[in-house]
């Protein structure tokens, strides 16, 4: 079995709370030491911190997770549903630019699913322009730095709360105004 590489903080909050999957991608646990001039200095632990206390001041939990392999990411996003989770946030990491078993597995899993990136891929690299996730996902927030994970916590929250710009809303939106 392939090793894993976990990073968790959860909180309490009210039973009924919505339960969120936060979901880092390779390389992602070397935050604080990995090219900072590009990630920033703040590692994932401390936005995992951030983000549990950020999700328990709104009513929400999130389940904070890492992993290097990308079978374990795939089995997570599958059986997210069943756990009870209502919505996914994402860092891919370099598997956003290669991965159609992610892809499938984030098309598949029935929950909204939000890609997220410290930095801006379309900022880079060309062959980070490309993400092969984000067709499966509602929407996707990068390049703010450890700030990305608060935004797309904020948009997956107003999201479920049904005052977001996802998809479910457009398509009310589209109703009323198509003859
Ligand atoms: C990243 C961007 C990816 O292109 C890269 O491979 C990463 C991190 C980000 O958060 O900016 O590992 O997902």
């Amino acid at each position: 079995m392939a090793a894993r590489k976990q990073a968790t903080a959860t909180r309490a909050a009210p039973a009924g709370s919505p339960k969120l999957l936060v979901l880092s991608g390779p390389n992602l646990d070397r935050l604080g030491r990995r090219e900072p001039e590009i990630y920033g200095s703040t590692t994932l632990a401390e936005i995992h911190e951030r983000l549990a206390a950020e999700a328990k001041a709104r009513g929400a939990r999130v389940e904070c997770r890492q992993s290097n392999h990308e079978g374990t990411l795939i089995d997570w996003i599958g059986s997210a549903e069943d756990e009870g989770f209502s919505a996914i946030l994402f860092n891919p990491g370099a598997f956003t630019h290669t991965s159609y078993a992610l892809y499938d597995a984030v098309k598949g899993c029935r929950l909204p699913t939000i890609e997220l990136h410290l930095s801006n891929p379309d900022a880079r690299e060309p062959f980070r322009r490309r993400s092969r996730i984000a067709p499966a996902c509602l929407g996707r927030i990068a390049g703010f730095g450890a700030a990305s994970y608060s935004l797309a916590l904020d948009a997956a929250l107003r999201h479920l709360e049904g005052s977001g710009s996802g998809a479910s809303n457009r398509k009310a939106r589209g109703r009323t105004t198509s003859p």
